[in-house]
């Protein structure tokens, strides 16, 4: 899996290092490090909806560092979160 995190001034802005932080955590307490690829771009063109990210080529926008834990067990682990 390829997670790629928009790093650009408005994202950035936004908390993109935060989210980064924040996933780096939830890979390490969930052993995925050698089945997930975690890396940063430029903008993606979605600036007014950052943070702006890509999983697998599927954008999601919206991202922040208290959503990221939902997004991470919903999309990447497969889990539903209530
Ligand atoms: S700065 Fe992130 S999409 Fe433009």
């Amino acid at each position: 899996m390829e997670i790629i995190i928009c790093v650009g001034s408005s994202c950035h802005l936004k908390g993109s290092y935060d989210v980064i932080k924040e996933l780096e955590r939830l890979i390490e307490l969930n052993h995925m490090e050698d089945k997930i690829e975690l890396k940063a771009s430029f903008c993606m063109g979605n600036c007014t909806k950052g943070v702006s990210a890509m999983l697998n080529g599927k954008t999601i926008n919206y991202l922040t560092k208290n959503n990221v834990e939902k997004f991470f067990n919903e999309e990447i682990m497969g889990r539903k979160t209530p």
